[in-house]
């Protein structure tokens, strides 16, 4: 006889429903897993079969073979374990089909029968959810992160001991947690860097409230020492609390990229991934021979920070831009191609020129003309293109460093006003699917980024005059109207557009 456990395989970040097919035959004692295992699913025959003897029970002395269905996708990780020891328990009378019927099981076996914890566990039970899956085990340390699928059992097993026995007589608690307390708590979170900290600079720091509060690209140019870096690290204390949605969302993919702590069981805090300029392609837009999300992912509804942006191979910095249009990132596989959220917000930083005095009020500029067009060539002007916010950093002298007085304004005031402007733009894209200004297409642009005739007037002489392409066009009037959320004011006027256009101006040539 065969019988049928339910388990699930994640694709990206999509989970399906997997039946683990166990067949007890006749013949010479044997394992097999068919199903296109990868190699963790064949070292899973031996960490089964020790798994279920030093649980005290028995393994059949027979010929057993397991199978993975549906055969065609392709299966990772050691999440199959457990159904794999429940469908041999059945075999051997220890379960009853029956009781195991609309139940689903998830989880590694180390030798002894504990049950360890694994990888993407949140979308494995929204999927399972989603196909009508009443009852999930799951290893102990996942059931806080299971459950924050709501709507469904979920039961935390420490060995596979406590799995048969749930199904006797000792049964498991099911796990349920109050989801919103997490995300309260995530508001009082601190921050060790703060715009307090930072003297002067207005211009940057307003520039950086816009960005957060309509999830717009922004690039800083100064000389070093200018608190580029520095602005970047407080750029995290302004961003606006994580959505339930949105949280959700980035726990998956912290998830399936095994970046939880289990005492952080729900993503509430915005990322804020700083990568250096040697990291690899693969490892920041995701791929690989098993693909993992890479960094704009794991930026994703947060930031990525480029420092030296200029640094970057060119290559690396060119394929940023169709997820910087898209939001996602397509990585094709042979049988099948894998789509990864990609919403983040561009936060770049770089020097100026390639000694990086160009402009400086006090040391003197080295570069030839010719270098410091190289330089500025190596960001082409299509990704400039997606850049909304650009803007210079002057360095502060050593004296006026001392005698600045930093203002009274701290991060958590100007984070109020950038919850302000993104509630605004919530209520106003409630049934578009969209959060944020940043996010708006052409057809939505049309729709709420009316401007009146003499706005549109100075739009055109600046289109003329800067040679602006289209798409830049369409950004000075997202960047508008995030300016205009963060005035309050429902139509964008024409100082809205005039802010707008300060920001695309600098520090570009046409
Ligand atoms: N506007 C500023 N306010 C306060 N400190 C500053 C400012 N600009 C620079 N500094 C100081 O200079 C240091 C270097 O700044 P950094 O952010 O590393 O510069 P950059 O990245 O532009 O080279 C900072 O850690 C900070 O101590
Ligand atoms: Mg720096």
């Amino acid at each position: 006889m065969v019988n049928k456990v339910t388990s699930a395989a994640v694709i990206g970040l999509n989970a399906y429903k997997v039946s683990v097919e166990t067949d007890v035959l006749n013949g010479l004692p044997g394992f097999a897993i068919v199903g296109l295992p990868d190699a963790s699913i064949n070292e899973a025959r031996d960490r089964v079969r020790s798994a279920i003897k030093n649980s005290g029970f028995t393994f059949p002395a027979k010929k057993v073979v397991i199978n993975l269905a549906p055969a065609d996708l392709k299966k990772e990780g050691s999440n199959f374990d457990l159904p794999i020891a429940v469908g041999l328990l059945v075999e051997e009378g220890v379960l009853e089909e029956e009781k195991i019927k609309d139940c689903a099981f998830i989880g590694e076996l180390s030798l002894d029968g504990t049950l360890r914890g694994v990888n993407g566990v949140l979308p494995l039970i929204l999927g399972l959810k989603e196909e009508g899956v009443k009852n999930i085990f799951v290893p102990q340390v996942n059931a806080v992160e299971a459950a924050l699928a709501g709507n469904v059992n979920i039961f935390g097993a420490m060995c596979l001991g406590d799995v048969v026995n749930h199904f006797a007589d000792v049964q498991i608690k099911p796990t349920i947690i109050d989801i919103n307390r997490y995300l309260t708590d995530c508001a009082k979170q601190e921050y060790i860097y703060d715009f307090k900290d930072v003297k002067g600079q207005q211009k940057a720091k307003r520039a950086l409230e816009i960005a957060a509060a309509g999830g717009h690209n922004m690039l800083m140019t100064g000389s070093p020492g200018s608190g580029k870096t520095l602005m970047a690290k407080c750029f995290a204390s302004i961003l606006p609390p994580l959505e339930l949605s949105e949280a959700l969302e980035l726990t998956k993919i912290y998830s399936i990229s095994g970046l939880l702590s289990s005492d952080e069981p729900l993503m509430t805090k915005r990322p804020f991934r700083a990568v250096h300029h040697t990291a690899s392609a693969n490892g920041i837009i995701g791929g690989g021979s098993s693909p993992k999300p890479g960094e704009i992912t794991l930026a994703h509804r947060g930031v990525l920070f480029l420092d030296e942006m200029v640094e970057f191979p060119r290559n690396v910095l060119e394929v940023l831009r169709q997820p910087l249009e898209d939001g996602e990132i397509v990585i094709s596989r042979a049988k099948h191609s894998i789509k990864y959220p990609a919403k983040f917000m561009l936060l770049g930083a770089m020097n100026p020129c390639p000694c990086g005095y160009l402009g400086d009020k006090e040391k003197q500029c080295t570069c030839s003309e010719f270098q410091i067009s190289r330089y500025k060539s190596r960001l082409s002007g299509p990704l400039l293109d997606r850049i909304d916010l650009q803007v210079e950093v002057p360095r502060l002298t050593a004296n006026e460093l001392l005698n600045i007085v930093p203002s009274a304004e701290t991060s958590s005031d100007i984070r109020k006003r950038v919850i302000k402007a993104r509630k605004i733009q919530a209520e106003r894209y409630k049934n578009e699917g969209i959060l944020t200004n940043s996010e708006l297409t052409s057809k939505l642009i049309k729709k709420y980024c009316q401007i009146d005739k003499e706005s549109a007037d100075l739009l055109k002489t600046a289109v003329v005059k800067y040679q602006l392409s289209g798409r830049r066009y369409d950004r000075i009037l997202k960047l508008a109207r995030t300016i205009a959320d963060l005035d309050n004011s429902e139509n964008i006027k024409q100082t809205h557009v005039m802010q707008a256009l300060q920001y695309r101006m600098s520090n570009q040539s046409g």
